[in-house]
């Protein structure tokens, strides 16, 4: 390969702009030329790309969100799309691809790179979902459950100074993973999520024991991706069957999403871009970087994506009921 492009795309992740740092002056040591495109897959089919040097990336470690700009590209989905995008990668002599998000991203680079194999293509997993199979850790996560325990911790304050029912819905449509690791660090009382459907009786039994013990608050995290609705869905089937909690809901929404990288998502975005361009140069394609047991592994975009499957985490889970008895 001669040049390489990169782009971030779906939703974006802190530790985005680490690994674009990575991507960009590995790319260069090893005598790359590297462009960025704006705005994923649909920065491409615009032809909205820039070269790239290595002061191009300093002073990024730090940010969140992602310098390149992302987006969720609709026409990238069909065939006219596709076609459009590698004229403009072919025009450029552009002969690789680094895409960096979540499975969607990795659903159309995958469809791409069997249309037009002439383009090696590699991804990166980047979502603050923590979803992707290949890979224990996506970048993102854990900053955003830090930023998510953060909040958590100041709610209880004020839970615990009211003896206040607080329901807070954090992110995850079909992942519970962010509200599974807040629940065990701030000690939720219960844990609502996408693998898992808890029945409302069984809450509100849990939630009376706690009040029967003297528990001053309670926190109940709900993934949004829950069975039964959103956090405020829930509060009001909760509310009708009891009646005397003071409750009160919050949604943390989109911040989760912002902030800067922690030095976990400093380094796992500099080690899976380090890796990605490295795979590339080796001749690989059609493959993601993942990190498995600290190492690097690589797997094939059509494993990853196969494989693919929501599983609960029934000893992490077990573990969090019996911490908050
Ligand atoms: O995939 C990341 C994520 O933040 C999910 O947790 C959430 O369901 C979704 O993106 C929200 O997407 P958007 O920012 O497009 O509303």
């Amino acid at each position: 390969i001669s040049k390489l492009a990169v782009l971030t795309s779906g939703g974006d992740a802190p530790g985005m702009n680490p690994c674009i740092r990575s991507i960009v002056r590995t790319a260069i040591y090893n005598g790359l030329e590297v462009v960025g495109i704006r705005r994923g897959y649909q920065g491409l089919i615009e032809d909205d790309m820039f070269p790239m040097g290595t002061r191009s990336v300093s002073n990024i470690l730090n940010l969140g969100g992602t310098i390149l700009k992302t987006a969720r590209c609709l026409p990238f989905r069909t065939d006219e799309g596709q076609e459009i995008a590698y004229q403009n990668l072919k025009k450029r002599g552009i002969d690789a691809l680094v895409v960096i998000g979540g499975d969607g991203t990795f659903t159309g680079a995958l469809r791409f790179s069997k249309s037009y194999p002439d383009v090696a293509v590699m991804g990166v997993p980047g979502t603050i979902d923590n979803d992707l199979y290949g890979s224990t850790y996506t970048l993102g996560f854990d900053t955003a459950t830090n930023t998510v325990i953060e909040a958590i911790d100041k709610i209880r304050d004020t839970a615990d100074a009211h003896d206040r029912l607080f329901f807070i819905e954090v992110m995850g449509r079909d992942s519970g993973a962010i509200a599974l690791r807040a629940g065990i660090s701030c000690g939720a009382e219960a844990i609502l999520l996408p693998e898992k459907e808890t029945a409302i009786d069984d809450l509100i039994e849990n939630l009376k024991s706690g009040q029967s013990k003297k528990k001053s608050s309670s926190i109940v995290i709900v993934a949004e991706g829950d069975k039964h609705g959103g956090a405020y869905d829930i509060a009001k089937l909760v509310e009708k069957q009891v009646k005397n909690y003071d409750i009160k809901v919050t949604i943390l929404g989109h911040l989760q999403r912002g902030g800067s990288p922690s030095a976990f998502d400093r380094v796992l975005g500099s080690r899976l871009g380090f890796a990605a361009v490295n795979a590339l140069i080796a001749g690989k394609t059609q493959m993601m970087v993942g990190l498995e047991a600290n190492y690097i592994k690589i797997t094939s975009l059509e494993e990853a994506l196969t494989q693919h499957e929501f599983k609960l985490e029934e000893d992490l889970m077990k573990m969090a009921e019996i911490l908050s008895i």
